[in-house]
């Protein structure tokens, strides 16, 4: 069968792989040890990875490791374009005012054919419509100048603490596609910014979703998307946001994409999206609140069972490294849950080697300089010069 075997006697059709797959499970229960062994199997398959690493243990998988701020691989960031105004505004946590100046931004740049690819483009962009916003408030509705200096506010930290992450050249899934392989993109320390996290990996599906041609059914994916602890895409997403990623998992399908989403579970992610997620591997969930007997009974019944039980006490029940898997047929309908031990892959997931910085950076102490003797100044007082009269005074 032309597959990959995710355990023994689970395997997952390559020509329905992308119907997209959702792992979950417990912290520590083999999440990424899954997700590892999925990656290498397309990749032997010949279908090119993109993995998002939220963490930084997957980098060993990569044939190439990309990094945001061109530290831990070649240096590939967000592009503001690409990414969109309401992703802007969520990565800088904006309020709806403060998005509709960012869109206004974003639509003047589009129009007048300017770059809107970084940080400092964003605050130019804003100082430009400030400036002219007679003329921009009549073409794209009114543009507060109050909300454009708080986005400039909100703009300053996150320049300050991860600015290189955004600008050129973007992170381009197609560039991934062609290499072939796996390419980890390592977003170990942007994923300390949950909103520039998300605005990455959205970013790069609504590229894959506007401008992938359309394939039909494929006997393989064309690219694997593998997105780690994608519970951040949709923290505090807006309905319109989720609408359009539910499209987007819906539509790359027939364009050859999977997306393979990894996190604690599945209640993590919008109904409407896991719903899109027809490949299930559920590892082992823990319960001792209420909440979480709900979610284990939740996850439960998003696997389909033999004849209709309830699973949720074999989830509780599952061991390290063993998980329900829901695997699509040959037919493509959505598999019975079975218990598997899952194969674990060959490469050994570990952050890659980095050579450390040969320079350690000079901080100058906070205090100035002691001041040295006090030089002897002629008395050019401003009042001196504005006021006539006092001059007058003075010189009598
Ligand atoms: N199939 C398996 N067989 C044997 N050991 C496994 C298996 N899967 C995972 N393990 C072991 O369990 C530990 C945790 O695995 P892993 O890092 O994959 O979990 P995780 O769910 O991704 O955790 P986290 O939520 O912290 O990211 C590792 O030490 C790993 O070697
Ligand atoms: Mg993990």
């Amino acid at each position: 069968m032309n597959g990959i075997q995710l355990a023994q006697g689970v395997t997952l059709p390559l020509s329905h792989a992308c119907k997209h797959a959702l792992i979950t499970g417990a912290t520590g229960t083999g999440k990424s040890t899954t997700a590892g062994a999925m990656v290498e199997g397309l990749s032997a398959a010949g279908v090119p990875v993109l993995v998002f690493d939220a963490k930084g243990d997957l980098e060993s998988l990569g044939a190439r490791v990309w990094c945001p701020f061109g530290q831990r691989g070649a240096h590939r960031a967000i592009n503001l374009g690409a990414a969109g105004a309401d992703l802007v505004a969520r990565a800088l946590d904006l309020s709806p005012a403060q998005s509709g100046a960012v869109e206004i931004v974003a639509a003047y740049a589009e129009d007048k054919g300017y770059a809107l690819a970084c940080l400092d483009d964003l605050q130019a962009g804003l100082r430009i419509c400030t400036e002219q916003r007679a003329a921009v408030s009549a073409q794209y509705g009114l543009f507060s100048p109050a909300s454009a200096a708080a986005v400039s506010r909100a703009i300053l930290p996150l320049r300050r603490a991860i600015g290189d992450a955004f600008g050129l050249p973007g992170l381009d899934p197609f560039e991934a596609a062609s290499a072939g392989g796996v390419t980890v993109y390592s977003c170990g320390r942007l994923a300390q910014y949950p909103g520039a996290y998300a605005a990455a990996v959205t970013a790069c599906l609504l590229t894959l979703y506007r401008d992938a041609a359309e394939l039909g059914q494929v006997d393989r994916p064309a690219l694997a998307v593998l997105v780690d602890e994608a519970h951040l895409i949709f923290d505090g997403a807006t309905p319109a946001l989720v609408r359009k990623l539910e499209q987007v998992a819906r539509l790359v399908r027939s364009r050859g994409v999977m997306l393979i989403f990894a996190t604690q579970s599945p209640a993590d992610l919008p109904p409407v999206i896991s719903a899109q997620l027809i490949t299930r591997i559920q590892h082992g969930l823990r319960a001792t609140t209420p909440g979480q007997v709900a979610a284990v009974r939740a996850a439960a019944m998003g696997l389909p069972s033999a004849g209709g039980r309830d699973l949720s006490g074999e989830i509780l029940a599952l061991g390290v490294g063993e998980a329900l898997c829901s695997v699509p047929d040959m037919r493509g309908r959505p598999g019975a849950a079975v218990r598997a031990k899952m194969r674990r892959g060959r490469i050994e997931l570990r952050p890659i080697e980095v050579a450390r910085p040969a320079t350690v950076p000079v901080v100058k102490a906070f205090r100035p300089d002691p001041p040295g003797p006090l030089p002897v100044k002629e008395d050019r007082g401003l009042w001196r010069l504005l006021n006539p009269i006092a001059r007058l005074f003075v010189r009598i």
